[in-house]
């Protein structure tokens, strides 16, 4: 433990070495007695440490926060992936992330590198931890145990990604994964399972080169798969070069197809060379399509191809717009951006997926903090004012990915809560923010606060309890 009078750790990235329940925390301010149901988050949280590993390797751990009666519990457990059970066996980590086995694994290891740290959705009675390179794992939601691969009996296989689209309206998931043919390859698939829970479609395709595909675009009638040039690259990988790598000569590539159609009839469309980890919001209007995206010039966290880092002022995320003209008039799409701000993990009222929308919210960066890579604080756009809000954390401090909770079934867009982790860098720990979604310049309206902290992880999802 540090001393009181030591300075801040400078992030919050590192693992924590502990499971707990902590059955009833201490609530600074009210929450509010709508809220009823489980914040379900996910991040890597590495059971041995690997030294130079990638962030984006570590094994999950999922962390629940349960609110009900104005009252706030908390649990988190690590996934039991099959490598998470070899490496806690041997005492000592097994594997080296994307794929990479250490020296002297010991014999009848598995294969099985995956780690489901990357989201956690709630679909068809079933709560799934996520992650691109493999299929979901399925938790028991009371208790967070690992009930292990689910495969809808074997109806699709290969990678699944971490950010699957649900459907508002017909309750369908939809799905796409990439390296589909095996570790960087071109291959796609596409699928969907419906709300009764079983599979109705999947197929594969070939993507123009092979890429990091982390999120794609579902509007009410079409499907949109990025290809944009973080590449992934066999040869680099066996030659100890970086495994992905930015190579904007290759272009940026987005194929369109209709939903219920073929992958056969993708077409694809051309624009700027840029990166998108993770969209807000598309839609339908008229004969084109939008979609409001996070968009770096430049990816952060991977290099070029001969381990030169990017640009550290361009690999910063902004909120922009992307039409598709489907007329048939031209095959480029454009891109402007929206916002000044810098962010990531945009989120809107699951209510809206797909659909026209006003309201979205993201995690800023606060280029003025002493925090200045972190993100330290939330922007709320509302699109039809035209108007931008923003509530910046005391200075030093980080916010996770903003959860929209809805005040009710009933509820306008947007009438509910935001609900995200914020860690403390002063004291070291963790604070569950509850803020009012239409009102965040007045700070959060409780705080349910955790004597340890939850370190820097990727998405989350809210599950009502009714
Ligand atoms: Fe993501």
């Amino acid at each position: 433990m540090s001393s009181s009078n030591a300075l801040p750790p400078r992030s919050n990235v590192a693992p924590i070495p502990m499971e707990c329940d902590a059955p009833f925390l201490k609530v600074e301010g009210e929450l509010p007695r709508e809220l009823n149901g489980t914040l379900y988050r996910n991040g890597p949280n590495p059971q041995f440490d690997v030294p130079g590993a990638h962030w984006f390797v570590g094994d999950g751990m999922l962390h629940a926060f349960h609110i009900e009666n104005g009252r706030a519990s908390y649990r988190n457990r690590w996934v039991r992936t099959p490598k998470w059970l070899a490496e806690h066996d041997a005492g000592r980590a097994l594997f080296g992330g994307f794929g990479r086995r250490l020296s002297n694994v010991p014999e009848g290891t598995t294969q099985d590198s995956g780690v489901a740290n990357t989201n956690i959705v709630f679909h068809a009675g079933r709560l799934l931890a996520l992650e691109e390179g493999h299929m979901p794992t399925e938790i028991e939601p009371g208790t967070l145990a690992t009930r292990g691969y689910q495969t809808y009996r074997d109806a699709i296989a290969g990678p699944f990604t971490a950010h699957p689209k649900l459907d508002p309206v017909t309750g369908e998931m939809v799905f796409f994964g990439y390296n589909a043919a095996g570790p960087f390859t071109p291959k796609v698939s596409y699928g969907v399972v419906g709300a009764n829970g079983e599979v109705s479609q999947f197929e594969r395709f070939d993507a123009p080169y092979a890429s990091m595909v982390h999120d794609f675009i579902v509007t009410e009638k079409h499907v949109l798969f990025p290809i944009l040039p973080l590449t992934g690259s066999m040869e680099r990988a066996m030659g100890g070069r970086p495994p992905y790598a930015w190579e904007p000569d290759k272009g940026a590539y987005v194929g369109v197809m209709k939903r219920g159609g073929s992958t056969k009839d993708i077409i694809w469309f051309r624009g700027d060379s840029c990166y998108v980890f993770h969209v807000m919001n598309a839609w339908e209007d008229g004969q084109r399509i939008i979609a409001d995206v996070m968009q770096f010039a430049e990816p952060p966290l991977f290099p070029y191809p001969d381990g030169r880092p990017t640009d550290p002022a361009k690999s910063k995320a902004r909120l922009c717009r992307w039409t598709f003209d489907l007329s048939g008039a031209t095959d480029r799409f454009t891109q402007h951006y929206q916002d000044e701000t810098t962010g990531e993990f945009p989120r809107i009222d699951d209510r809206q997926a797909g659909l026209a929308y006003r309201h979205g919210w993201y995690a800023c960066g606060n280029p003025a903090g002493a925090a200045a890579s972190g993100l330290s604080g939330i922007v709320h756009v509302d699109h039809n004012a035209n108007r931008r809000a923003q509530y910046l954390l005391p200075d030093g401090d980080t916010i996770s990915e903003p959860v929209f909770v809805e005040r009710g079934a009933e509820a306008a867009e947007g009438d509910g809560w935001l609900v995200a982790t914020v860690w403390r860098a002063r004291e070291n720990r963790s604070d569950l923010a509850v803020f009012n979604a239409l009102d965040i310049e007045s700070g959060p309206v409780a705080l349910v606060q955790l004597g340890h902290r939850v370190p820097d992880g990727f998405h989350g999802n809210w599950v009502n309890g009714r």
